[in-house]
């Protein structure tokens, strides 16, 4: 299910229909400040910022005014960012404008929220792969920024975990509605929730739970996802049975509720951060973005820039706001945006009376006997978009329903399910190319999907037999489906609107179907109109699935290569991705089935963790280095310090070069004719003494250059420098196109490859 169903479903809970502005004229506010300009006659930050609201004096003001600045102030941050939260008017915001040490405000937002097998696909489980050089992330603490945690699951049990927590954790588990310190464990090692956001938006709110614990369920999938330890037989309803088990199944998992069925606030957001990054977390997982956000307003760039400062890893969802161009959220350069694709997996057969076995999809959550069944085919009814012409049928058939041509409402194929489900017939096919569009909690009558390359063999059956009969299987699951993985239609894609000069996704990874840990409390099927089923595993689909994904690769990662970089895992999983399928052939973009998906929708390509461990070169960045960036693209000295926090950054050296694994050249019709030229440099992580070549593919419509096309090192750690050259010859119809630099090893093991892409600037 794509989460954006989810959040739509969330939407007409009564909660979200107050207002959230109680008092109109107040509204929270998230203020950053200068740190150089702390005033020594406060012992703490909170005073000063508890002083400085209580100097903006409202005329209103009837309690003491110490205790009324206390409630107006949300919260005090020290390491995601340099300032407070509060609730505050517009006056008083235009009065502290005017106080030393203000550096900038803006009003608080909403965030967009966007295994048995997946790790197989991910080939983890090779003898001399990633699991066991990392030991499977043993010691890494993954913080998760999500929507709490259910800690009965089985997947947070910590049977077989190192029975320590390591010395630097700060964290804790706190106490709250439903949950207590005893359920934090050698996994789970903090939960902790904030929700004052939440609570300033609307004073009058009722926090349905008002814990850590998830009352939602991505955090509880989310989490199982990255970390969850080994479960036997997990499965939804029969399918996808095996063991269940995270990313990095022996990594700990710290859980930052800032997710609410009430409201998600950057406040919040903030505050989680700020406080995974003082606990002591290796890997931030975010499966959230802000859309139409500018960098300096974002909170999770500004708290990821300070993450990484720390080395602290983070890893976020690119949003499901796919498949158009220009979508994506989190496009920031100093983390790492993940897009989602599509995995091998299918479940359910369609047999046909002749023998025939069509491979379908179904998550009907029961074993329901559909067999030899009439199979009609009926141009009058098989739109399937009329209860009242299906009604007239005999129900003890299988009706096959037309593909339908339109994602409307009122004529796409949920609407056939929906008046399928409305008759009663005892089965149904439908035919549609996306049957990740259609999840677990929509087929709630038994039938199947199945695609229109098939369809038409099924249609042809139907019409040329006499008496056409069929069976549908339930409870059946297929792995090695081809191809597989393609980007997933509603992967949001790159360029970044905001900020478009680095090229994002970084990578893309299983992100449809995943199967994880869920809440009991939420219906994950249903059967009919009336019957709701829950499961303590589910499927759920989206980035927020793959960002998990790429977190517990992450924390593998930061378990083999405790001494590298933020940006040296980045790029180890960037040059290590791959462009192609299980057919060998490039990866497909479901958003546009007749295509091949671009770096602006798969980044690198699928996240191939073996390899990954392995780079050969990495393209390293220090934080000023990206700071250097900022200044080239002429940010103000404000805004880079809401960024960075503190002074100790200068712009002495701005530069358009922030060496980063991949290239993106816009050009305009101002610019096309100008050649972009950028500048790499890469570190030799390899075995020593090594020769690489550059090969070039160029993007349709390009001639590029690299110098020099040979790279020579002789010892680790060595750094050599290149540049490339980026000239737009023609390209008629103004498309993205796309290409590589790879650096291949004489005589070696190791290609390292770089996506480039052209694009028109029209499209962001
Ligand atoms: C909140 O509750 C108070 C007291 O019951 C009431 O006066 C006020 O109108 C409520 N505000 C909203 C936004 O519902
Ligand atoms: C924590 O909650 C559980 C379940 O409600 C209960 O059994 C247990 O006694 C509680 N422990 C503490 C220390 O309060
Ligand atoms: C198709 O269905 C309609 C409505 O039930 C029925 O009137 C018609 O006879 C059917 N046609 C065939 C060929 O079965
Ligand atoms: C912050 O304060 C320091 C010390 O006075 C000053 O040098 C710096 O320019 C200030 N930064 C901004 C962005 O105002
Ligand atoms: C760019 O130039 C081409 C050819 O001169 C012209 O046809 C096109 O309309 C221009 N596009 C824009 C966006 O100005
Ligand atoms: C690089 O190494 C190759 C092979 O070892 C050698 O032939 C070549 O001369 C070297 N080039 C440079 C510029 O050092
Ligand atoms: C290519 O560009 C043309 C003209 O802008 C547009 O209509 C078409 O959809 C684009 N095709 C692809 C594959 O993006």
């Amino acid at each position: 299910m794509d989460l954006k169903f989810l959040f739509s479903t969330l939407l007409i809970t009564p909660f979200f229909l107050i207002t959230f502005h109680s008092n109109a004229e107040t509204s929270t506010y998230i203020i950053h400040m200068n740190k150089s300009l702390f005033p020594q006659i406060f012992m703490t930050h909170n005073d000063w910022f508890k002083s400085t609201i209580h100097s903006l004096k409202s005329k209103t003001l009837l309690d003491d005014p110490d205790q009324h600045a206390q409630k107006k102030l949300l919260y005090t941050y020290d390491n995601a960012m340099y300032g407070f939260s509060a609730l505050l008017t517009s006056n008083e915001l235009e009065t502290l404008k005017n106080i030393d040490g203000f550096v900038a405000a803006y009003q608080d937002r909403t965030a967009t929220i966007d295994t048995t097998h997946t790790f197989e696909f991910l080939s983890l489980d090779s003898p001399n792969g990633l699991w066991h050089a990392s030991n499977f992330g043993d010691d890494i603490v993954v913080g998760v920024i999500d929507s709490g945690v259910w800690p009965e699951s089985q997947s947070f049990k910590d049977d077989g975990m190192t029975k320590k927590i390591p010395n630097k954790w700060k964290g804790t588990c706190q106490i709250g509605q439903e949950f207590n310190a005893s359920m934090c464990n050698f996994k789970l090692i903090g939960a902790r929730y904030f929700n004052k956001g939440v609570i300033a938006s609307n004073p009058n709110v009722t926090i349905s739970m008002n814990s850590a614990r998830d009352n939602i369920g991505h955090g509880t999938h989310t989490s199982s996802t990255v970390a969850g330890n080994y479960v036997n037989g997990a499965s939804y309803f029969g399918y996808a049975k095996g063991i269940a088990r995270g990313i990095a199944p022996k990594a700990k998992i710290a859980m930052y509720k800032v997710i609410w069925q009430e409201g998600r606030f950057a406040s919040d957001v903030l505050a989680g951060m700020d406080q995974a990054i003082i606990d002591g977390v290796d890997v931030i997982s975010i499966s959230m973005g802000f859309d139409d956000t500018p960098l300096f307003e974002d909170p999770i760039a500004i708290a990821s820039f300070a993450a990484m400062e720390k080395g602290i890893v983070v890893s976020s969802s690119a949003g499901n706001a796919g498949p158009q161009l220009g979508t994506l959220h989190n496009g920031i350069p100093w983390l790492i945006t993940a897009a989602a694709g599509t995995i091998d997996r299918t479940f359910g057969t369609l047999v046909l009376g002749n023998g025939q076995n069509i491979i379908g999809w179904t998550l009907f959550p029961a074993n329901a006997i559909v067999e030899n069944l009439p199979l009609v085919y009926n141009n009058t009814v098989s739109s399937c978009n009329s209860v009242e012409l299906l009604s007239q049928l005999n129900k003890q058939v299988i009706i096959l329903c037309d593909e339908s041509m339109s994602n409307s409402n009122t004529n796409s194929v949920f609407e056939q399910i929906r008046v399928v489900a409305a008759t009663s017939m005892f089965g149904a096919v439908f035919i549609s190319d996306n049957p990740g569009l259609i999840d677990t909690r929509l087929l709630y009558s038994p039938s199947i999907v199945i695609k229109p390359k098939d369809a038409e063999y099924v249609i042809n059956y139907a019409k040329s037999i006499k008496n056409p009969t069929a069976s549908i299987k339930f409870q059946q699951t297929f792995v090695g489906t081809k191809p597989a993985p393609a980007a997933a239609h509603y992967s949001s894609r790159g360029p970044s609107h905001y900020f478009p000069w680095i090229l994002k996704p970084d990578i893309m990874a299983p992100g449809s179907r995943v199967l994880a840990a869920y809440i009991p409390t939420r219906p994950s099927a249903r059967i009919g109109t009336n019957v709701y089923l829950s499961s303590d595993y589910t499927f759920m689909s989206g980035t927020s699935m793959s960002c998990p994904h790429v977190s517990g690769v992450v924390a593998l990662l930061k378990s083999a290569h405790p001494q590298w970089s933020v940006a040296a895992i980045r790029s180890s999983l960037i040059t290590t991705a791959s462009p192609l399928d299980n057919t060998q052939n490039p990866i497909r973009d479901n958003g546009y089935p007749s295509q091949y998906a671009s770096p602006l929708a798969i980044g690198a390509g699928e996240i191939d963790p073996n390899r990954a461990m392995n780079p050969g070169l990495i393209y390293d960045a220090t934080p000023q280095d990206y700071v250097n960036f900022l200044c080239g693209l002429k940010f103000t000295k404000n805004q880079i310090l809401t960024i960075t926090r503190s002074n100790s950054y200068d712009c002495e050296n701005p530069s358009l070069d922030l060496n980063y694994p991949s290239f993106i050249a816009l050009y305009s019709n101002k610019t096309r004719s100008m050649v972009h030229k950028f500048k790499r440099t890469v570190t030799n992580v390899g075995d020593g003494s090594a020769t690489y070549r550059a090969k070039l593919t160029y993007p349709k419509g390009s001639v590029v250059k690299v110098s020099p096309d040979i790279l020579n090192f002789s010892y680790i750690n060595e750094k050599r420098s290149y540049y490339i050259n980026i000239k737009y010859v023609m390209y008629k119809n103004e498309n993205v196109s796309f290409g590589d630099l790879v650096w291949i090893e004489d005589g070696g093991t190791h290609t390292v490859r770089s996506p480039i892409v052209i694009a028109p600037s029209g499209i962001i």
